[in-house]
């Protein structure tokens, strides 16, 4: 038996993508229509005995309770939130639940970032571990040299793809090969977390011996100086620790594979699952029925109950959720339509966001020039903003609740 965890975070962790996530935790905001969680979620519903999923964050359990319902039902397999008092690490989180989830004695635990963007090839990552051995499996790949110190740095054997060496987002270069935080491990993985968190302990109670007698704080690491003993973090504290111990292995993806912590990287990664659902959902993209004649560009996912204007033309990557009402004229590109949004005559809205229950006046345009990683890259409307008629908005964010009435660019609208 298998099953897998999908670490969420909680609300101190996600702030760079306010703000979206003022009233909606990150983990739920929609990509492609669906909850960013739920892709990683339908990935590992494709593992052979799969028994269960977890969700383990430290967010309200009320946020998560209406979602794990009706995402148990719909898959036919049981979904739970488990809930930290407190944030545990991303390993740490692992730990403290370790009853729940061994509760079925699996032989394979998969744990998954909910903020990476993939094709999660999880049943051939399975395949690989187990003709390795050893504790677990990475899932990596290759990225630019410049990019790669934003994430775990790795060097990997090229026969064995043993995990030999790793450094968490180091200052210096070390490799262009990077951790995806996708990972499978057997239950040592338990033992391991608990074998860090017992040493730790050990350190403190040196450290509280001679505290008097020199400068302590040079015995322990710097960066688990002052962690609480059961905050363990899986990449610091597990993969650099057993890399090159024979228990650590990589699988190589040459799929796609981003990370999501910004809107602009959230609206890349749309993009990238609605191209996805080409493959593997293509009743979930618009192009026939649900629309009735509007025009329709590229990948696009457009929710059953919006309203689409026949005269309006839509895509590539744009996705409309719920209750949304698109009038005619409208022209929209590359963007993210949340629930509620009304998009009046002739409005054009391209790359960016456009928040709940938000509306945008007759012949206005909202829009930036698409550059995913650049603080205004994308243009953000937050909940409840409305547009008035014949405004521009370029490259802007807006917080929630602003009228405009003054065309803006390249502002932050507090
Ligand atoms: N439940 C819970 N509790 N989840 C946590 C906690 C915690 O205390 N701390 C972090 N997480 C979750 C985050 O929500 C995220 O899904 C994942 O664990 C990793 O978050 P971070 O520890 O903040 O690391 P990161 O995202 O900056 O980088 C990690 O992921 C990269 C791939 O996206 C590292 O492992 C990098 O090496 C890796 O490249």
């Amino acid at each position: 038996k298998v099953v897998a965890v999908i670490m969420v975070g909680g609300p101190t962790k996600g702030t760079r993508f306010r703000p979206l996530s003022f009233n909606t935790p990150k983990p739920l905001f929609p990509l492609a229509g669906q909850p960013m969680v739920q892709h990683p979620i339908s990935a590992c519903k494709r593992i052979p005995n799969l028994v269960q999923i977890f969700l383990i964050g430290f967010h309200e359990e009320r946020d998560f309770a209406l979602y794990v319902s009706s995402i148990s039902n719909e898959l036919k397999m049981p979904v739970r939130y488990l809930k930290e008092d407190k944030p545990h690490g991303s390993a740490g989180g692992l730990y403290y639940f370790r009853n729940i989830i061994m509760e079925d004695n699996p032989s394979h635990i998969f744990l998954l970032n909910c903020d990476v963007c993939c094709s999660f090839p999880l049943t051939d990552m399975l395949e690989a571990h187990k003709r390795y051995g050893g504790m677990g499996t990475v899932l990596v790949i290759k990225v630019s040299a410049e990019s790669a110190n934003q994430f775990g740095e790795l060097v990997a054997d090229p026969i064995t793809k043993e995990l030999l060496h790793y450094t968490e987002k180091p200052e210096t270069f070390v490799s262009d090969l990077i951790n995806c935080g996708v990972y499978i491990f057997t239950p040592h993985i338990l033992t391991a977390i608990q074998e860090v968190s017992m040493h730790r302990e050990g350190q403190g109670h040196i450290a509280a011996n001679i505290r008097h007698l020199s400068s302590f704080e040079t015995l322990q690491s710097p960066t688990s100086r002052a962690l609480p003993l059961d905050f363990v973090r899986l990449d610091q504290d597990i993969l650099s620790p057993f890399a090159g111990k024979k228990q650590l292995y990589t699988y190589e993806t040459m799929d796609f594979w981003e990370q999501i912590k910004t809107p602009g990287m959230a609206l890349k990664c749309s993009g990238l699952y609605l191209a996805q659902f080409r493959f593997t959902s293509s009743h979930l993209l618009a192009g026939g029925d649900g629309t009735k004649s509007a025009s329709i560009v590229g990948d696009v996912f457009v929710h059953p109950s919006a309203k689409v204007h026949p005269t309006a033309k839509i895509g590539p990557n744009v996705s409309i959720s719920a209750n949304v009402r698109v009038g005619a004229g409208v022209r929209l590109i590359s963007c993210i339509i949340l629930d509620d949004v009304e998009v009046q005559e002739n409005a054009v809205v391209i790359n960016s966001i456009v928040g709940w229950k938000s509306s945008i006046g007759k012949w206005s345009r909202v829009q930036a020039d698409g550059d995913y990683n650049a603080k205004l890259g994308i243009t953000i409307l937050g909940e409840a903003v409305i547009v008035e008629d014949e405004v521009v908005v370029i490259n802007s964010i807006v917080l929630p609740n602003k009228t405009l009435n003054l065309s803006v660019q390249d502002e932050i609208i507090l």
